[in-house]
């Protein structure tokens, strides 16, 4: 696939014509720039690699930037990402035509191009760096643990540090509470509070998210159907099994809790008849900023996100704890407008904002 960039920004060509690692052929300081996206299980792609390389053997000025569009089935995006990490490491060239040698994407044809490019591997893929960890004694081991463990705690505190501002649903409660009715009517329109009635009457919103963060931080079942082209995410089953045999949990030697304060690793099991497909209720502060929506942004819009838990679908996987709600057009844009009211910008010091 080839695009030429007539009348492109300026800055939007150059990030394009800036390439990924070394995903790029040809002229180290071209006179013209060709981009070209691409998908590895393209037959016309694949067809045109000879073609390239003839292009650039008899033009010395011309450089090729590789952009990766994997768009036709998992495998693609699979040979992607075994790309990428080609760029990163300074084999792309290998990588790409060896892909194109052994076949169409699939899991033997990518791991052989990711042989072929000898793609580093994770170092828990690694034989060299597994063999180095366990060459390790243990005061060693527990020495690189704490540093990790201790990354983890400082970003978990810096993030604590960022908190949602005051939206004008805040100010509205606010209001409410003062028994203020024109500072009430100046925060939130109309419709924008019968949202907010529905959300915590007949649509029952608040069941699930409720507090200040609007959310119960609980894990449910709401039927969202399965991301197109990804392996089924079974959610809080599999999020259990890997908290339960992870050494950096509540309980483990590197956690600061109590084991009194780890109550509920304590009574964790995993449950396919009930976990299966839960996941946690985000925040809706600021929703209406983050589309799209749910854990693999299967939904698009609010609107769409609306009509979901109006209709009640049956659940990919388990059972959907949804009911219909019978909310009418009217009312289902209520709520979005309603949502739109918990948009605020974060509110921390600015020397937390800004890089260290
Ligand atoms: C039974 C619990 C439950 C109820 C009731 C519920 N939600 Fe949710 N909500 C969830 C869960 C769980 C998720 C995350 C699902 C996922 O990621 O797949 C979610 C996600 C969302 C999201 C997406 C947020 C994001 O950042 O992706 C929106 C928007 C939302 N809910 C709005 C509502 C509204 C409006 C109602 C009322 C009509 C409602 N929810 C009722 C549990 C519930």
């Amino acid at each position: 696939m080839r695009v030429i960039f007539a009348g492109t920004p300026d800055f939007a060509r150059a990030a394009l014509e800036t390439p990924f690692g070394s995903s790029w052929k040809g002229a180290a300081k071209p006179q013209v720039v060709l981009v070209e996206f691409f998908d590895y299980a393209c037959p016309y792609c694949k067809a045109s690699n000879p073609h390239v390389d003839q292009l650039l053997k008899e033009n010395p000025g011309l450089r090729v930037v590789y952009r990766e569009l994997p768009i036709l089935g998992q495998d693609s995006v699979e040979a992607a990402r075994l790309s990428l990490a080609a760029s990163k490491a300074g084999r792309f060239r290998e990588f790409h035509d060896a892909l194109y040698a052994a076949g169409r994407p699939a899991p033997d044809t990518n791991a052989t191009a990711a042989r072929v490019a000898n793609i580093p591997p994770t170092p828990v893929q690694d034989p060299a760096a597994r063999a180095a960890w366990d060459a390790m004694n243990s005061g060693q081991r527990d020495a690189v643990n704490r540093i990790f463990a201790n990354l983890g705690k400082a970003i978990a505190a810096y993030e604590r540090r960022i908190m949602p501002g005051a939206s004008r649903f805040d100010a509205f409660v606010e209001a409410a509470i003062r028994r203020d009715t024109n500072a009430m009517e100046a925060a939130l329109t109309s419709d924008e509070v019968a949202g907010l009635r529905l959300f915590i009457g007949k649509a029952n919103c608040i069941q699930c998210h409720s507090g200040p963060l609007f959310t119960n931080n609980a894990f449910h079942n709401t039927g969202v159907p399965a991301a197109k082209g990804l392996p089924m995410d079974v959610g809080r089953l599999e999020g259990v099994r890997k908290v339960l045999a992870d050494e950096f949990n509540c309980l483990g030697r590197y956690s600061d809790a109590r084991p009194e304060q780890c109550g509920e690793l304590n009574f964790l099991a995993a449950d396919a008849h009930t976990q299966a497909r839960q996941f946690r209720p985000p925040s809706l502060r600021n929703v209406a900023e983050r589309a799209p929506y749910m854990h693999a942004g299967q939904f698009a819009t609010l609107e769409q996100a609306l009509d979901h838990y109006n209709k009640a679908p049956a659940a990919p996987q388990g059972h959907s704890e949804l009911k219909p709600l019978g909310l009418t057009d009217r009312e289902t844009a209520q709520i979005v407008r309603f949502l739109g009211s918990l948009s605020a910008p974060v509110n921390a010091e600015p020397r937390w904002l800004a890089a260290p």
